[in-house]
């Protein structure tokens, strides 16, 4: 029996729906639609379904994940400014186990001291940062891997 689709979610947090606008010397000139519309393209490329999810709020991204925990096998996480201080997030993605991974357009090492903080980075198998959309590519394909594997 050939092996059943995974499904990941893909979510943006705060001030993503902005990208194409939003400080394109930081971010590029990418909408959200065209990165998602990348991404849905990379993921049906290794078979894998991707739904996304877009939210300026804390506690909608969380209900999106709990709504959808049974559903998906993987998360794709750009938590925007959340990343930095939302316990609350961490603690939803550790509470479904969903396997999980970071990324950030932006490396965030790079940046402001108050971002090089990631308070979700723990739950997370990975983190990715500064390589743009292909930053949610790699991601795609680390949790694509059976089983997805820690950074050594
Ligand atoms: C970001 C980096 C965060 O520090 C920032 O608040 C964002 C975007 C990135 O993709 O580089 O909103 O997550």
């Amino acid at each position: 029996m050939p092996a059943k689709r995974k499904t990941f979610l893909v979510m943006h947090g705060p001030n993503l729906n902005l990208l194409g606008e939003r400080e394109p010397e930081i971010y590029g000139s990418m909408t959200l639609t065209e990165l998602n519309a990348a991404i849905r393209k990379h993921a049906a490329g290794i078979g894998v379904r991707v739904i996304f999810f877009q939210s300026n709020h804390e506690g909608s991204l969380i209900d999106c994940l709990h709504r959808n925990r049974k559903r998906i096998q993987g998360l794709i996480i750009n938590a925007g400014a959340l990343t930095h201080y939302s316990f609350a997030l961490r603690d939803a993605i550790a509470s479904t186990g969903i396997p999980a991974v970071e990324v950030h357009l932006s490396d965030i090492h790079k940046r402001e001291e108050f971002r090089k903080t990631s308070v979700i980075r723990e739950v997370c198998l990975d983190q990715i940062c500064g390589l743009g959309m292909t930053g949610y590519f790699n991601g795609i394909n680390l949790l694509a891997r059976n089983p997805p594997k820690k950074r050594p």
